[in-house]
Parts: structure tokens; C-alpha cells; sequence
């Protein structure tokens, strides 16, 4: 099919199914809650969990930290890891639909609540927040109301680890237009995406994007999404965890990067 008919078909379809499929949880993208399904496939082809799993072992083993929460777990595919290796872990998400999938690969306690308020009368050794979820705290009081929610599961001494979008590469790399086709099984993902900055609570930007998979030939799905995410520079999450009880041990980023991983102390 020629790309501007294969674009016209999307638009139809992905209007018709914006007004159908139900909203789950207002607050989060439709990635997480319509797509679910699909983003799980997807982002096995994006993030490599192997190695975000070896990435966090290397703190987690030097802090000696055993018992763990991550947050954002999403659908559990780094839990696995975890739980093969050993540490007692525990997920916390906000899409029931993605823990609902994690709920089948692992048998661990699976907390459906939101990071900027937590509740949970227990402490842990170290809480990760993983897969750049903390992207999703786009205002300042989201960031300050996720630290302290944060902290209070940590002892004095525990271990945060939490990666960022990395704003001076997001800025001087900003692509307004971009589009990402994978295969994934017997099914390939196309998504177009338009970007715009919008710098109104920080390095902000709004996302909009179309996806559409298809099954051999046959268009199985389409669907559109919006949603707002931020990237930040690492002396600005230092201050804020210094509002927040915390002090930093490290900004960890690699060469060429556009994230970077953030590891503090409880203080
Ligand atoms: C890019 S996904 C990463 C998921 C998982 N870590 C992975 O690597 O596949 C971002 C995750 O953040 C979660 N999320 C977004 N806002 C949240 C919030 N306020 N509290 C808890 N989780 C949130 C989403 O539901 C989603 O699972």
C-alpha cells in the first residue's frame, strides 16, 4: 500500500477507535491502558532488560540492598530478572492492565497505586523507579510529591535509583517528526510521531503519536495517543532531592546517552 493511503487509513481508524475504546486511568497514556497488550510486546523490542537489570545489580549489590521495590514496573519483564536472581522485590505500577500481565509472569506482591502517593506501611532497602517513569512527573509538585512519597519507604542510609530523559541531548537533538517500525513476532508496530516542545513546566514536550500493527498484511490495530513527558539536567533532580531527604551519590550516563541514572542516599 502507497504511504499517504496507508496514512489516510490510519487517521480513519485511529479517529474511530479514539472515541470507542474506554479510558482506564485518566492520568496515564493510552500506551498503558488500550495498548497495553501491545506495549508489552513492543518495548521488548525497545528496552533490553537484561542489561537494565545488570545495570541496577551493580548498585544494588554494592549498597547491599536486598529488598526492593520498583516502581513502574510496568508489565514485569525486569521483575523476572530480579526474582530469578533472588531479591525479594516487590512492583508497583499505576496501569492495572500492565500489572495484570505482570501478574503472570511473577508471583510477588504487585502494587496498583500512584508514586507521587504512596501507601505502603513498610520500608525497603532500595526503590527503583525503572523504563523512565519518572519522566511522567512533569510538574514540579508531581517531582517533589514522588520524592518524598519515595523516601518514605526508605530507612535512613536506604537507595534510590531512577533514570531521566537527559534535557541537553533531548534539546539539541529535538526531532519534531519521527517514525519507529518494528517486528515483533508475526506482527510488525509502526508509529508516527509528532513532537513539540512546549517548556511550560520544564524541558517539556507534548507527544502525539499513531500506532498501527499489522499481521502479515492486515491491519489488526491502530490507535492515538497523547501524552506530555520531561527530561532533566542532573543538577536540577540534585536539588530536588535535596528538598526531598536525600543526597546524591552519582549522575551515571554513558557517552552519547540520552538518559542517565540517577543513584541517592536516604538522609
Ligand atoms: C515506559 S513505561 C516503563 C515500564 C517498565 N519499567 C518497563 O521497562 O517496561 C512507564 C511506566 O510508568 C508507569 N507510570 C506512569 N505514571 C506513573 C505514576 N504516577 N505512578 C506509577 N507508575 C506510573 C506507567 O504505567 C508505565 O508502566
Amino acid at each position: 500500500m502507497k504511504e499517504a493511503g496507508l496514512k489516510k487509513m490510519i487517521s480513519v481508524i485511529s479517529a474511530r477507535s479514539v472515541t470507542q475504546a474506554p479510558i482506564l486511568e485518566s492520568s496515564l497514556s493510552r500506551l498503558y491502558t488500550v495498548q497495553a497488550g501491545l506495549y508489552d510486546e513492543l518495548y521488548s523490542q525497545i528496552f533490553n532488560y537484561g542489561h537494565e537489570f545488570h545495570r541496577y545489580c551493580r548498585w544494588l549489590r554494592r549498597y547491599r540492598a536486598r529488598h526492593i521495590l520498583e516502581v513502574g514496573c510496568g508489565s514485569g519483564r525486569l521483575l523476572q530478572f530480579f526474582v530469578k536472581d533472588g531479591f525479594q522485590i516487590e512492583g508497583l505500577d499505576l496501569s492495572a492492565p500492565l500489572l495484570d500481565i505482570a501478574k503472570t509472569r511473577v508471583d510477588i506482591p504487585l502494587h496498583h497505586q500512584d508514586m507521587r502517593s504512596i501507601k505502603l506501611c513498610k520500608k525497603f532497602d532500595a526503590v527503583l523507579v525503572t523504563g523512565r517513569s519518572f519522566t511522567y512527573m512533569t510538574t514540579n509538585d508531581d517531582v517533589l510529591s514522588a520524592l518524598r512519597s519515595l523516601r518514605r519507604l526508605l530507612g535512613k542510609g536506604g537507595i534510590l535509583l531512577f533514570d531521566n530523559f537527559y534535557a541537553p541531548l533531548i534539546l539539541s537533538g529535538f526531532k519534531p517528526r519521527w517514525r519507529d517500525e518494528r517486528k515483533v513476532g508475526d506482527k510488525r508496530f509502526i508509529r508516527e510521531s509528532r513532537l513539540k516542545l512546549n517548556l511550560k513546566t520544564g524541558i517539556t514536550w507534548d507527544w502525539i503519536s499513531v500506532l498501527s500493527v499489522f499481521q502479515k498484511t492486515k491491519l489488526i490495530f491502530t490507535d492515538r495517543d497523547s501524552t506530555t513527558l520531561r527530561a532533566f539536567f542532573p543538577e536540577e533532580i540534585s536539588s530536588y532531592l535535596a528538598l526531598s531527604g536525600f543526597s546524591v551519590l552519582r549522575h551515571s550516563r554513558k557517552k552519547e546517552a540520552r538518559d542517565f541514572l540517577t543513584i541517592a542516599r536516604a538522609t
